[in-house]
């Protein structure tokens, strides 16, 4: 469930009709609901009840400092991928103390900084990965926590973009390596082994992979503990979806109510704190991108309605084909409906945020592009220096600009002309 309905034929998010954001704002503009954001981040914690457990936001999915301020607030800890995104949960009151640090190229630099702010895990996905971090932390004199990423293999039936726990992707470790990386890691002087993870994809709408994948990991911790080797975690990443278009993902709920009945089944399981790294299921539906008709164009093949934001703004239709619901934010005037393809500005065939969509518009009429609130303005470029826009979120009655839209001249910021031509020839 999320805040943003229709009142009196016009759309609203929370107690803000949309039309105003866009009157006062401009458009192309992110807006973000508060109350949806702190409600799906509450159907984790309160799904996990009793048991220990920390759920750590993936940041990647958006990473604006109100909605990492939000979060930390209610006590989240954070997924990170980068320098940049941990120096964001800092800049947003974030508690280092509640992050794990995943990917698959942590530069030396990267895992120091970490390090010294303390972060709770560093989620290792190769065995190079490991003898670095071991080094740097030697050098710092800190031992870093450690889990392994495992590649349990399972397919988790997603877009193959998303999909990251076959064998063919590049991440994690393959599960049947993963004993001796575990031995290597319990070996070397910088590491403490704290947990175990995997994240086998985006947008999973069945358990069955989750399960799949949480039995191949206990298989391993078994063997493990043959080895004297114990964790205090299981990192379970991210992946649960959304309802984009109809689908009928489980809730967090079911799926935390399954995994823990998985738990029980195992004589350990009790005392293993649980984490997971949702991304979407926490942002996706928490946000819309407002965009307003320029023209409407027909042809005769197609109609085209030709809208203000385009894919360096959500690019997800252009990347993968994605569907996001598009619908009018004033219902109440009176328009003929035709079928469009919605296109952005972009000179790029590809450029689109929806195909045959059935609307009811007029050229200065505002849409809203749903389910925008993950992987929407992360994603954002400035592809035909076009400026990214704005971001807003609702709150109650009223409504906070968390980010600015960019300027023209910080879009060359950073830029320089060649030097002047000392010699006559230039
Ligand atoms: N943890 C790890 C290690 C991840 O790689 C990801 C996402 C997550 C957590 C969060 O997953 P989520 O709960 O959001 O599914 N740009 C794509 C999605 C890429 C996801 C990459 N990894 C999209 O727009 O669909």
């Amino acid at each position: 469930m999320d805040h943003f309905e229709y009142r009196d034929g016009v759309l609203y998010g929370e107690e803000v009709p949309l039309s105003q954001v866009a009157e006062e704002i401009g458009t192309p503009c992110y807006v973000y609901s508060r109350a949806t954001l702190a409600r799906h981040f509450r159907a984790y914690t309160e799904a996990l009840g009793s048991h220990p457990h920390l759920i750590c936001y993936a940041v990647k999915a958006n990473s604006n400092l109100a909605v990492l301020n939000l979060l930390a607030r209610m006590g989240a800890g954070f997924d990170i991928v980068s320098l940049g995104e941990l120096e964001r949960v800092l800049a947003a009151g974030g508690d280092p103390a509640k992050v794990v640090f995943s990917g698959v190229a942590k530069q030396a630099s990267e895992m120091a900084r970490a390090l010294e702010v303390g972060i709770k895990c560093f989620n290792v996905e190769s065995r190079p990965e490991l003898e670095r971090l071991s080094a740097v932390a030697e050098r710092l004199g800190k031992i870093a926590p450690v889990s392994l990423r495992v590649n349990p293999d399972v397919d988790a039936g997603t877009h193959p973009y998303i999909s990251t726990g076959l064998k063919d992707n590049k991440f994690g470790i393959p599960v049947e390596e993963a004993l001796s990386v575990y031995e290597l890691a319990a070996g070397l002087p910088g590491i403490e082994i704290v947990g175990i993870d995997c994240h086998i994809g985006s947008q999973l709408t069945e358990l069955a992979p989750f399960l799949d994948a949480l039995d191949r990991l206990l298989v391993l911790l078994e063997r493990l503990r043959e080895r004297g080797i114990t964790v205090e975690h299981l990192d379970l990443g991210g992946g649960l979806g959304v309802p984009y278009r109809g689908e009928r993902p489980p809730q967090p709920f079911d799926y935390a109510a399954s995994l823990l009945e998985r738990l029980a089944q195992w004589k350990h399981g009790e005392s293993l704190t649980l984490l997971f790294e949702p991304g979407r299921s926490i942002a996706a539906n928490a946000g819309v991108l407002l965009t307003r008709v320029e023209f409407l164009k027909p042809g005769e093949t197609k109609n085209f309605a030709i809208v203000d934001a385009g894919m360096n703004d959500l690019i997800r239709p252009s990347l993968y084909q994605a569907w996001q619901a598009i619908i009018p934010v004033d219902t109440r005037r009176p328009r003929e409906s035709a079928t469009y393809d919605v296109v952005g500005p972009v000179c790029e065939t590809g450029d689109f945020l929806g195909k045959e969509r059935e609307l009811a518009i007029a050229p200065g009429d505002l849409l809203a592009v749903r389910s925008a609130g993950a992987y929407g303005f992360v994603m954002a470029s400035n592809y035909n220096s076009r400026p990214r826009p704005a971001e807003v979120m609702v709150d109650g009655d009223t409504y906070h600009v968390v980010r600015q839209r960019e300027t023209l001249e910080s879009l060359w910021a950073g830029e320089a002309l060649l030097p002047e031509p000392t010699t006559a020839s230039g």
